[in-house]
């Protein structure tokens, strides 16, 4: 087994999150209880970890909830989704599917999605912490014929999609963040990363990619801002403590998501300007604008028909199509 092989027989037998005797394992599995106890060690190249309790046997702490892939392969077809690439671990699907794009071998309507990630990626270089089947880390592949200048307010209509998916299934306080954060009570909660390839007067390939805290409890002190998962937002309302089905959550916001792609390429962003405003999170507040070196500050106004921030200045109102927005502490 080579050092970055995940045994998934084991995996499968350890996710309930209960007890198992090296004996029973090796039973069901047809191997050695030294066998069963090597393969354990690999676990830990996953981050997964094995608790191990003398007359018990082994457990994995909190247990691991895959993706159902069959389910996924049976549901989303429907959503024209074309074809479906599951990875236990890779480096980060936006670079999978980067690459499938560079090699001419990815299709339209592509989606690559992984239980972990080794170097996920953020905005502006930043990484994002995708620890083992905690997780949604997800690209699709999209093209667009009508060049890179009708892309405007893609990212934002890639958030409304989510939002409106968490919103679906029963979330409350889920917000929008110019241009594509999805905050509860001001904490992160999922980030999109687009990345653009192609002809930008013409055909141009999107890979949108997404990650959604869906059960994570411990950002492991890797995350420089707060932020919170679906699980957490559960466990504050004193709702179940339960795993949240990510297979469940993956279809219901492709369902949302190719919803929302078709309308936008048939309409452009003005189809959503007034739904942005349900969720826009800065709605009225005062912002920084950040600029590269230049902060501008004043009310944000939310948004223009190009999915530009609007921004009442003592200069009068200014709109951006890029850069970096906070809320301004009051004084
Ligand atoms: C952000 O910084 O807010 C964007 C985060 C985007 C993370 C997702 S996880 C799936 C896909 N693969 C990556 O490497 N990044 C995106």
């Amino acid at each position: 087994m080579s050092s970055k092989e995940l045994p998934v027989d084991l995996l499968a037998l350890l996710a309930d999150g209960k007890y198992h005797s090296g004996e029973a394992i090796g039973g069901v599995l047809g191997i050695s209880r030294a066998a069963v106890w090597k393969r354990l060690q690999s676990f830990q190249e996953f981050g997964l970890a094995v608790e191990s309790v003398k007359g018990k046997g082994y457990c994995l702490a909190n247990g691991v909830r895959l993706f159902d892939v069959d389910a996924l392969n049976e549901e989303l077809p429907a959503l024209g989704i074309r074809s479906i690439d599951y990875h236990y671990t890779t480096d980060s699907t936006n670079t999978q599917l980067m690459k499938a794009l560079s090699e001419g071998r990815a299709d339209n309507a592509q989606l690559v999605i992984a239980e972990q990630q080794s170097a996920g990626r953020g905005r502006r270089g930043r990484q994002w912490v995708s620890p083992f089947g905690e997780n949604l880390y997800l690209s699709l592949n999209w093209n667009f014929e009508q060049g890179a200048s009708r892309l405007e307010g893609l990212s934002l209509v890639v958030g409304m999609a989510l939002a409106k998916t968490l919103i679906s299934l029963g979330y409350e306080g889920v917000e929008l963040k110019w241009p594509n954060d999805v905050l509860v009570n001001g904490k992160k909660l999922a980030g999109i990363l687009l990345e653009i390839t192609g002809d930008p007067n013409g055909l141009c390939y999107v890979v949108i990619g997404v990650g959604v805290n869906v059960n994570m409890n411990d950002g492991k002190g890797a995350i420089d801002q707060a932020w919170t998962s679906l699980k957490l937002m559960k466990a504050l309302r004193g709702q179940s403590i339960e795993a949240v089905n990510k297979t469940e959550l993956l279809i219901c916001f492709m369902r949302h998501l190719t919803n929302n792609l078709e309308k936008f390429e048939k309409h452009g962003f003005a189809a959503f300007t007034s739904q942005w405003q349900e969720l826009d999170a800065l709605s009225n507040k005062e912002v920084l604008v950040y600029q590269g070196e230049q902060v501008i500050s004043g009310q944000c106004l939310g948004v223009n028909d190009q999915g530009e921030i609007r921004i009442k200045t003592s200069f009068g109102e200014e709109v951006f199509n890029g850069g970096e927005v906070s809320i301004r502490k009051s004084l």
